[in-house]
């Protein structure tokens, strides 16, 4: 396992859209234990490959609410309801922003342990949130898209934030 350099906005592969994985081979299960050790590093609750410069459809999430789970090739299924949220991630570090995420979120994508699909479903939590946001950048979208403006980018103070 190894500690990976998380990239920040600005860094290109951040806005690719991220190639599907065609087979789930060791280079796979490498990459997806680098990005749990990369993610419990920063510490984050959740990371996409292309944050360690990886243009890959591979996410990993540990909210603490479900099993921390990673998915190959994950995409949203159904989403519905609106709430507004605080989040972060890193990639864009020392700062947070207000948006507009769904109440209820379902997602597919290959389990790697099995190689099987799985369908996982989240409602009004992290996790649901995490969802969105990490399958966000596997097709190179940041949540700062979603802010209005710079203004609604609040910097850090000395509050641990929960990033992702
Ligand atoms: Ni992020």
């Amino acid at each position: 396992m190894a500690l990976i350099p998380i990239r920040r906005a600005g860094d290109p592969v951040l806005r690719e859209t991220a190639r599907r994985v065609r087979t789930i081979d060791n280079s796979i299960k490498r990459l997806i234990e680098d990005m749990w050790e990369t993610m419990y590093d920063a510490p984050g609750v959740g990371l996409a490959a292309p944050q360690i410069g990886i243009p890959l459809k591979v996410i990993v999430i540990d909210t603490g609410e479900v099993e921390p789970i990673a998915l190959v090739n994950p995409e949203i299924v159904k989403r519905s309801g609106e709430r507004r949220l605080d989040e972060g991630c890193l990639s864009v570090p020392g700062f947070r922003g207000e948006l507009t995420r769904s109440t209820k979120v379902t997602a597919r994508g290959i389990d790697p342990a099995t190689g099987k699909e799985v369908r996982v479903k989240a409602e009004n939590n992290v996790f649901a949130q995490a969802l969105e946001h990490e399958i966000d950048h596997v097709n190179g979208i940041l949540y700062i898209d979603y802010l209005s403006g710079p203004e609604a980018l609040i910097p850090l103070t000395d509050a641990p934030e929960v990033q992702r």
